[in-house]
């Protein structure tokens, strides 16, 4: 499918607001869609902006600019995690509030789209000042949060403990506790067995079905990975364990690479020690741009937005491309890698698994009974499974790529729903 999108400057093609525009566009017109519908889904819900003060360590007082974006209330609370990072902005966060809208309706769960965002560097404050930032920002979204409005969860540079703030910060204003406010908590104040390693878990079970498919074998199948962190990391060790060949992993410091493959576990021993996967002697040093265009099999970008754009698009050498980063190709990229005949496996569904044991984490809260982590892998499974299949049936009959049939496919569910709930006087 050729040109979502005609050459445009490097800023504009990075910004992922206007990805996310371009790709509902084009779904949409090819969807038929409703022009009114069109215009709603458009456009966020809701966009707040907070500046909130901080006591520092060093006794200044810092002020914090933080944002929520809720895109779609249509088919259930808004559901979507908060970032900390110097560079979020607006528009990531308007663009990331809507892809967890159309990622919720690929894998069918009752939830609309919302993400948050803080500017601050996570890794150069400390344990302190980062309950603090986390507290007052959630006292600053208390009436626009709620398990029954918006649900937020960890992302980059946020993780279960942040969670465990948040909740309890909330659970203070409510008088009482609320462990649904919030998923990806600690498991002992309801957190949700197999939630950490959920979003890596649907990434290896996308690559079953893929290579399954495409008539590849587990057998020799090589992987290269980038990012280590929650979602790379248990990616690779989950699709190790499966007897995938993880050849490389690049991080921001540094790449690894073994042709006949990693050791999952002893890397993440090295970098439980080391802080660092660099230095890790079972394999050769690489340099980490340079790693993601080898061949390989299936390429996993697990890391951030814009890593495989029109520079380095023709370079890549994969069969398969599985996303498990949020917006990790623009829409340049994208026509170079058809023109190649790679298959794409987009981020809205393939990083679903943990928005999906996010649902059940919500369950579990809402019911106060926990699920053994059998059952949580077990359902996780099914529905990645059953979501692979639909966005496949959905590419096949209506002659698009995986990327156009998921955006088809949650434009059509979500459009369904505002249809049916009609327009509040
Ligand atoms: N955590 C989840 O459950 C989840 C769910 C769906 C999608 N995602 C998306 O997956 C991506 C990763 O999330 P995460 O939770 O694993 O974050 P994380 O912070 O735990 O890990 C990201 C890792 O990528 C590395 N990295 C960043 N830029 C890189 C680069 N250019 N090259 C190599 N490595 C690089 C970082 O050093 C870090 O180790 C993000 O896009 C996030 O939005 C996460």
């Amino acid at each position: 499918m050729a040109t979502l999108a005609p050459t445009m400057p490097f800023e504009q093609e990075t910004n992922p607001w206007l990805a996310q525009e371009a790709r509902f566009d084009y779904a949409a017109k090819k969807l038929n869609l409703d022009e009114g519908v069109w215009k709603i889904l458009r456009q966020p819900n809701r966009e707040l902006i907070v500046h909130f003060p901080v006591n520092m360590d060093d006794g200044r007082i810092e002020v914090f600019t933080g944002y929520r974006v809720q895109h779609s209330l249509s088919r259930g609370p808004c559901k979507g995690g908060i970032r900390y990072a110097p560079d979020v902005s607006l528009d990531e966060v308007r663009a990331l509030a809507s892809w967890m809208t159309w990622k919720c309706a690929v894998v069918n769960i009752p939830f609309g789209g919302a993400k948050g965002g803080v500017i601050c560097n996570p890794h150069t404050m400390s344990r302190g000042e980062l309950e603090r930032l986390t507290r007052r920002y959630t006292a600053e979204l208390t009436e626009f949060i709620g398990p029954e409005k918006d649900v937020p969860a960890p992302d980059m540079g946020t993780d279960e403990q942040t969670m465990a703030w948040m909740m309890d910060t909330y659970s203070m204003h409510m008088r009482r506790t609320v462990t649904s406010v919030v998923t990806g908590k600690p498991v002992n104040i309801g957190g949700s067995r197999g939630r950490r390693e959920a979003t890596g878990r649907g990434l290896s079970v996308m690559c079953d079905q893929a290579i399954q498919y495409l008539g590849m074998s587990v057998q020799g199948c090589r992987v290269i990975l980038q990012g280590f962190g929650n979602v790379g990391s248990n990616a690779a060790k989950l699709l190790f364990e499966k007897g995938y060949t993880i050849t490389g992993v690049a991080e921001l410091d540094g790449a690894v690479y073994n042709a006949k493959g990693l050791d999952i576990n002893a890397l993440l021993r090295h970098r439980a020690q080391a802080g660092t996967i660099v230095g890790f002697t079972e394999a050769d040093a690489a340099d980490p741009a340079e790693l993601v265009t080898r061949e390989c099999d299936i390429l996993i970008p697990a890391a951030a937005e814009n890593e495989i754009t029109s520079r380095n698009a023709a370079n890549i050498r994969c069969r398969i491309l599985c996303e498990g980063a949020n917006g990790p190709t623009t829409i340049l990229a994208d026509d170079i890698l058809a023109e190649k005949g790679i298959f794409i496996i987009p981020d809205i569904l393939a990083n679903a698994g943990g928005v999906t044991a996010s649902y059940f984490e919500w369950v579990q809260d809402r019911m106060g009974y926990l699920w053994p982590e059998a059952e949580v892998n077990h359902r996780l499974d099914l529905i990645m499974t059953d979501s692979f299949n639909d966005v496949i049936a959905y590419a096949q009959s209506h002659s698009v790529n995986n990327r156009i049939a998921s955006y088809m496919l949650a434009i059509d569910r979500v459009a369904y729903t505002t249809k049916q709930r009609g327009i509040y006087a």
